[in-house]
């Protein structure tokens, strides 16, 4: 049993709660001189009618465990200075068991779990805003299978809309033969900007654009063709992205393939008398919550991308049984979010209660490129990506001029930068992205967490077998000790990234624990000729880092290379 249960357990009776509350209140206190484990007693204070440090008094007299060697009253708290030698061989063993699955816990029971991500749109190019939603839902994804649930990854394509109609009007008029193919979302950007420069000298041009529209609208097989062209080319660019990341969808079901499953949805709202007509549309009045309409259908009958999403909610419960179905989508669409959710809860499904928008903040290039996609300036994240494992090329020909498969290691190094320097933020921040930093060997990045797990291997590969048995005192150290700690700690963090749905939390985590390991590495000899049962304690802590390590990058859709 872990030492934290240990302690819950014997502090739970005292202040007449389940374990669970000591347990989520156990703190780590910030200077080890306190203790190992520290419980605030503030919380208690109210029920027990009594002051915290009076408190804290009886909870250090209950009777401990054998892990706990002392324990002490500080003020409201209570601090546990615990057996760190018991403590480290009961880790050690745990993530040895467990292996590559340490960290794992079966908290889905098998449940499914939707993660609407990355949601592309047709003839746009792959921009740097659309990376977050990417970078962050492929953790997630990573992190819910791990987690014992089954994740179903969608691409929510945005392949439905009048611009469509433009964009295959643009193809009649200026478009040749296979530019499509050979150009691809390039050229189609191409179209579409010159349609709308066109038209801004030419009204007719839009009459020409919503003709091609209707004609998409119905079915007609010219304009689906052509349709099917742009739509397939994009995808198969973006494929080339989604490999280099690693990434792959369970459904690539978007806007489109909703178009005969929104008159159920319409009628529903009828039916249920929540459809009201306002300015000639159809609304649902969500005045009563305090937001604007959410608007069903315009007065020309046409429908939104709202009632889209709605079908799509639908759908999905239906076909996959979701315990919840995650959006994860830019902050710039909350409202569209909390209308349409709220819609769903109206008509007096219960399940809107699991539909959640995990929402993110804005990307920009910190070396002051502006985004805009009306002029066509776009950062692409091709390029990005390709970028920066280039420069992380360059940097391992200085650094490792010898590494066999370099080239390999140089697209882990730099597709990892990028992935990292948007996943090291909690969600909601605008983050302005810069390739040194994300880059470079010393900072919060990838490439440091890479080089660490590489770091551990090398030092495994040097030690070779030893066969010894384990000095547990050698892992109670001023060095050793915090990283056993971090060890020790990677569960929850896992838990808690998963119920706020924030992969930052674990990439903070193994940066936290690589920083714990290199101050290790440098300040204690871990080969030691003389001691081979210390040598061989901090070889399995040195085990234990690397899997930790690996798992989390893994986890965050990154590459952990032996060498580096
Ligand atoms: N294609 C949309 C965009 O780029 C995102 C779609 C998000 N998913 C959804 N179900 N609405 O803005």
């Amino acid at each position: 049993m872990p030492f934290r249960q240990e302690i819950a357990n014997a502090v739970a009776p005292v202040l007449q709660v389940d374990a669970q509350q000591i347990l989520d209140r156990l703190e780590t206190p910030p200077d080890p001189a306190m203790g190992d484990y520290a419980l605030p007693c503030f919380p208690f204070a109210k029920n027990m009618r009594k002051a915290p440090a009076l408190i804290a008094q009886d909870v250090v007299g209950a009777p401990m465990p054998a892990c706990v060697k002392e324990a002490r009253v500080a003020g409201g708290y209570a601090n546990f200075f615990i057996d760190k030698a018991q403590y480290a061989a009961q880790v050690m063993r745990r993530v040895d068991e467990q292996g590559a699955q340490y960290g794992a816990q079966n908290l889905g029971q098998g449940r499914a779990v939707c993660i609407d991500y990355s949601s592309i749109n047709i003839a746009k190019p792959f921009h740097i805003g659309h990376l977050s939603s990417t970078a962050i839902g492929h953790a997630l994804y990573n992190l819910y299978n791990f987690m014992g649930y089954k994740s179903i990854g969608i691409n929510h394509l945005g392949d439905w809309g009048t611009q469509f109609g433009k964009l295959l009007a643009a193809y009649e008029l200026w478009g040749e033969g296979t530019d499509i193919e050979t150009g691809g979302v390039n050229r189609m950007l191409e179209l579409y900007v010159k349609f709308h420069a066109e038209a801004e000298k030419d009204e007719s041009l839009n009459d020409l654009g919503r003709q091609w529209f209707k004609r998409i609208e119905d079915g007609d097989p010219v304009a689906m063709d052509l349709f099917t062209r742009f739509k397939e080319t994009t995808i198969r660019e973006v494929m080339k992205i989604y490999d280099l990341l690693g990434i792959h969808f369970d459904s690539y079901a978007g806007e489109s393939f909703y178009n005969d499953k929104m008159d159920a949805v319409v009628q529903e709202l009828r039916d249920k008398h929540l459809l009201v007509k306002s300015e000639g549309a159809y609304v649902v009045d969500l005045s009563e919550e305090n937001m604007p309409p959410c608007i069903i259908l315009k007065s020309d009958g046409a429908t939104l991308y709202a009632t889209r999403d709605i079908a799509a909610a639908f759908y999905r419960k239906k076909t996959y049984d979701f315990a919840k179905c995650l959006y994860v989508v830019a902050y710039q669409q909350n409202l569209h979010f909390r209308q349409w959710f709220k819609v769903v809860e109206k008509m007096g499904y219960d399940w809107a209660k699991d539909l959640e928008h995990v929402a993110f903040g804005m990307v920009s290039l910190a070396d002051g490129t502006t985004l805009s996609t009306r002029k066509g300036h776009v950062v692409k994240l091709e390029d990005v990506l390709h970028t920066a494992i280039e420069k992380a090329k360059t940097i391992m020909e200085e650094k490792s001029p010898h590494l066999e498969n370099r080239d390999e290691v140089a697209q882990q190094v730099g597709v990892g930068a990028v992935v990292f320097g948007v996943l090291y933020n909690a969600r909601i921040k605008d983050i302005a992205f810069s390739y040194e930093r994300a880059l470079s060997f010393e900072g919060e990045t990838a490439p440091y967490v890479q080089y660490t797990h590489a770091r551990c291997t090398s030092v495994l590969r040097k030690a070779g077998t030893l066969d010894a048995a384990l000095d547990m005192q050698a892992l109670c150290g001023e060095f050793a000790f915090p990283v056993v700690r971090l060890c020790e700690s990677w569960p929850q963090t896992l838990v808690s990234a998963l119920e706020k749905n924030e992969p930052y939390l674990v990439a903070r985590h193994l940066v936290e624990l690589a920083q714990a390991y290199n101050r290790f590495y440098y300040e204690v000899r871990i080969l030691d000729e003389e001691n081979a049962a210390q040598t061989a304690a901090r070889l399995t802590l040195t085990r234990a880092v690397k899997t930790v390590l690996s798992t989390g990058l893994g986890l965050l859709g990154i590459g952990a290379p032996e060498r580096m």
